[in-house]
């Protein structure tokens, strides 16, 4: 352990076979991260991306921390939003480490949510084929999910999140103090993935889920990131279906995100209404109890999310969206349902005509 003064710090491993990397969670973390960051890579050359919001919070911190931990520092600003996830932002990043002198040798730093971290993980896959890249995850939905499990990538005209790669970080530092700044609304949408999280495996947790508890967050996260590791390590590229768990409520939910165009919705927020309704067809098909639906929507609805699909969305635009996502195979919707909380499976038992139906059901 680095020489960081920390109230406390919590380690997860992901274990996975090639390359195995820890989660560290814990206060002042990206104050400390450049000796951190040292003791994990040898280069000296340090690609830092972050967006506009975070880098104005972060980013000088971030910095300073990697020059005195010796790193010469080139700093990559994008434009905050899921928009930020697209070719031009990935051509952007990649021609200012080339116009910066960067090498296979560099590391890139993620310092941001999930689209840095998205993003910035693809460009480090494919910059010089591969460099690595250190997660600092700063929003609720990146220090839970999507800083963990190597899947980075960006979206497509066609649909989210269709380019991409498997690329793990050497490492991620999560930070909760860096959860102090973001905006009421932007720290409730990661509830989503951590009410999803409970659905498919912990239902214990919904208990402990209170959307006004800003501090003493470590262990919750560290819950998370147990859960989401332990479905990558167990399948890694999503081959055996188990990765495909944490797609819970991700099929209409995505469908909502890009049909509604990028920017309406946080991606939590689509998440949240998808979730809906994949609970209302884990009610009809799978048996869950409809109290338990009821409280899983109750807790959706205490972190203020939406629940309900909006009335100028079409049926047809987002029956539409779904189907360029990459969940359907073959033709087929391959969806997630719950037959009891804490629980999940993947159902080829879906068709088009039931989403289209429960949809309508939960219109505004
Ligand atoms: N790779 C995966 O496994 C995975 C899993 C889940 C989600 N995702 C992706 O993650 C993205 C969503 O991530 P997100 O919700 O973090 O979105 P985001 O990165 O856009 O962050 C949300 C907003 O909060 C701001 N922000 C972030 N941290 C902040 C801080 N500490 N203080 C103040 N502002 C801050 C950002 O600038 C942005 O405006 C989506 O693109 C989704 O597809 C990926
Ligand atoms: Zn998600």
């Amino acid at each position: 352990m680095q020489n960081v003064a920390m109230a406390s710090l919590v380690s997860v491993k992901v274990a996975l076979a090639a390359n195995p990397y820890e989660v560290w969670i814990g206060e002042g973390l990206l104050d400390g991260c450049g000796e951190w960051i040292a003791g994990l890579h040898a280069g000296r050359a340090v690609a830092l991306v972050t967006d506009a919001n975070v880098g104005a919070i972060y980013g000088e911190t971030v910095r300073a921390s990697l020059e005195a931990a010796g790193f010469g520092v080139t700093v990559i600003t994008v434009a905050a939003g899921e928009r930020s996830k697209s070719f031009e932002c990935v051509e952007a990043i990649c021609d200012a480490m080339i116009a910066a002198g960067l090498d296979r040798g560099a590391l890139v730093v993620a310092l941001g949510g999930g689209v840095v971290g998205d993003l910035a993980g693809f460009a480090a896959a494919v910059y010089f084929r591969g460099v690595p890249f250190v997660q600092l995850p700063t929003s609720v939905m990146a220090q839970v999910d999507s800083s963990v499990g190597g899947k980075t990538g960006i979206n497509a005209r066609g649909g989210k999140n269709l380019v991409g790669a498997f690329h793990q970080p050497l490492a991620v530092l999560a930070d909760p103090r860096a959860l102090s700044s973001l905006p009421r609304r932007e720290f409730c949408e990661g509830f989503a993935e951590v009410i999803k999280h409970a659905v498919i495996a912990d239902a214990e947790m919904l208990d402990e889920l209170d959307a006004d508890r800003r501090d003493g967050l470590e262990e919750l996260i560290a819950r998370n990131v147990r859960i989401k590791a332990g479905v990558v390590v167990a399948d890694e590229r999503e081959r055996t279906g188990r990765r495909a768990l944490l797609n819970f409520g991700h099929t209409v939910g995505h469908a909502i995100e890009q049909a509604a165009g990028y920017g309406r919705y946080l991606h939590g927020e689509a998440i949240a209404i998808g979730m809906h309704a994949a609970l209302r067809l884990s009610v009809e098909r799978a048996g869950l109890p409809e109290a338990a639906c009821a409280r899983v929507v109750a807790k959706l609805a205490e972190f203020g999310l939406p629940v309900r699909v909006p009335s100028d969305l079409s049926e047809e635009a987002i029956l539409g969206a779904m189907g360029r996502d990459k969940k359907f195979e073959a033709g087929a919707i391959r969806f997630v349902l719950s037959e009891r909380l804490g629980s999940a499976f993947v159902s080829d038992g879906v068709g088009e005509d039931d989403v289209r139906r429960v949809v309508g059901e939960l219109r505004e």
